[in-house]
């Protein structure tokens, strides 16, 4: 979809359809929408006052314009109550018109800044909560559907237009931004909604090339030599019963003139998660192809930060591999020495993406970096827990879990902490090694991120557990059915807000 910011009337735009908001309780159609209704002979009107508009949030109305307009559609999109309208509520409800519209064969859509002015939203974040909108709604992956005459077709254009010339450039770099935040997030979704015989480990090393070559990033991809060179016993032993080979993918982002490492993001590349030796059960064992959502994230992250370019040294990385079972395959009571030097006792092989992070923290931590945070699809707790509305946030530094979680709420992600216990370390002891993987039975979510603990020290850090939010069951507002591309945007919020300081 091409996003065009200019300035005039929208009144007199051409295009399949003009969108405007109403919001709940007004009484009167205002600004353009009243100009509108006079040239539509007053037929919107009486909508509002028999209550078909009623200007509830993602309420969605057409009205069509029969000539009387150069555009064909008038499409009033409701916003809720003016006084509780945020930059989130402007981005969903963007996404559902255009999903909405999509549908009905709309190819080109003319809107202005909704919400600019009202509540602190600038006309900069107006643009990129419209393009996020637009670009995340309608997004879709049907790449390897063959029969296509039945597809609606894609939404070709939208464009926003501002009310003088001096809207243009906060309009257009607005525009810009959320382009790039969610070109980023799309590529995240496109990587986990792949299948896994093609999103191998390899597979994820080549996205990583091509994305170094195109957005100038530094790229190490480690092999299985090196990784037992280093002593990655904890990653290798995942590996051990794949045929893929296992690869290690940093990417390094440097935007500051020095060689210090401000910030590392590591994330769960499980391209297959099948339980291993401790199986899964085959209902939806299909969805174990997401389990390297948090690897996806990580790499499109990085991506979207070398397009942005903000002063702060940044490095992702990504730790693949497949987990499956087979003769060479690790087993239930195995012992792994990690790349930290722990001893860890497997007690199920199907808590493997702990165990592949805890040499990647490892790994991270080489590098002396002020920060790490890492993604993981990492628990089924973590998803019974929150369902897919809240990602589940672990520290060991409040302060740093904070900005997380205000750079989550302005991308329109949701995370909630869950604590850290002296009392949960100890469900993680072992009889005959340092830790083990399972800690029980019970709050699996914070036993999880409890083992991974172990392995950051003292450098501030915080977890992701991304299990229930990396994929929807449904379209909803700006989120469609399928991979989510969950977490990209916070992180790429964070690192330009640690970069401001
Ligand atoms: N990848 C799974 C977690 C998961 C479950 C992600 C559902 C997305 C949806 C992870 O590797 C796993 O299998 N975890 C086990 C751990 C258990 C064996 C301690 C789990 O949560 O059941
Ligand atoms: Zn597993
Ligand atoms: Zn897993």
């Amino acid at each position: 979809m091409e996003i065009k910011v200019i300035a005039g009337d929208i009144t007199e735009i051409e295009a399949d359809a003009i969108v405007l908001s109403f919001f709940e309780g007004m009484e009167r159609l205002e600004g353009d929408l009243a100009d509108i209704d006079r040239m539509l002979n007053g037929n919107i009107s009486p909508l509002v006052r028999r209550g078909e508009i009623k200007g509830k949030l993602n309420e969605i109305t057409i009205v069509h314009s029969l000539g009387w307009l150069p555009a064909e559609r008038v499409v009033i999109v409701g916003l809720g109550k003016q006084q509780e309208l945020t930059t989130g509520k402007v981005r969903d409800a963007v996404a559902e018109t255009c999903r909405t519209l999509q549908k009905k064969g709309v190819r080109s859509i003319a809107t202005i800044p909704q919400g600019a002015g009202m509540g602190g939203i600038t006309l900069e974040s107006s643009a990129q909560m419209l393009t996020e909108g637009a670009l995340l709604g309608v997004y879709s992956f049907r790449k390897y559907i063959t029969k296509k005459e039945e597809e609606p077709g894609e939404m070709k254009q939208l464009t926003i237009v501002g009310a003088d010339k001096d809207s243009l450039s906060a309009l257009m770099a607005g525009c810009q931004k959320g382009k790039v935040l969610a070109e980023a997030t799309n590529l995240a979704r496109d990587m986990t909604n792949e299948p896994a015989n093609y999103m191998t480990p390899s597979h994820m090393a080549e996205m990583a090339t091509k994305l170094a070559q195109t957005y100038g990033l530094e790229l190490t991809i480690l092999e299985r030599e090196q990784m037992q060179e280093l002593g990655m016993g904890a990653l290798l032993g995942v590996a051990q019963g794949s045929q893929q080979p296992p690869k290690f993918i940093v990417l390094r982002y440097w935007g500051r003139g020095n060689r210090e490492i401000d910030i590392v993001f590591v994330g769960k590349g499980i391209t297959f998660d099948s339980g291993g030796i401790s199986l899964k059960p085959s209902e939806k064992m299909e969805e174990m192809k997401r389990d390297m959502a948090g690897g996806a994230a990580v790499m499109a992250a990085i991506s979207a930060i070398a397009q942005l370019k903000p002063q702060i040294n940044v490095m992702a990385i990504t730790p693949t591999t497949e987990n499956l079972p087979s003769g060479s395959a690790m087993k239930p009571g195995d012992l792994l020495k990690a790349m930290s030097g722990k001893t860890i006792e497997v007690i199920s092989t199907d808590a493997e993406g702990r165990l592949i992070l805890a040499d990647a923290l490892s790994y991270a931590r080489k590098h002396n970096p002020k920060f790490i945070i890492d993604l993981a699809t990492l628990t089924g707790s973590c998803r019974l827990t929150f369902g897919d509305v809240y990602s589940g946030g672990f520290t060991n530094n409040q302060e740093f879990l904070n900005k997380v979680i205000a750079a989550g709420a302005e991308a329109g992600e949701l995370v909630w902490q869950l604590p850290l216990h002296e009392l949960y370390r100890e469900q993680n002891k072992s009889d005959v090694a340092d830790i083990k993987n399972v800690g029980g039975k019970y709050a699996g979510a914070i036993t999880a991120a409890q083992f991974l603990a172990e392995f950051v020290g003292n450098t501030p850090w915080v977890h992701l557990d991304i299990a229930g939010t990396d994929l929807s069951e449904k379209d909803r507002g700006h989120w469609v059915k399928g991979a989510t591309g969950v977490a990209v945007r916070t992180l790429v919020n964070l690192v330009l807000s640690l970069a401001k300081q």
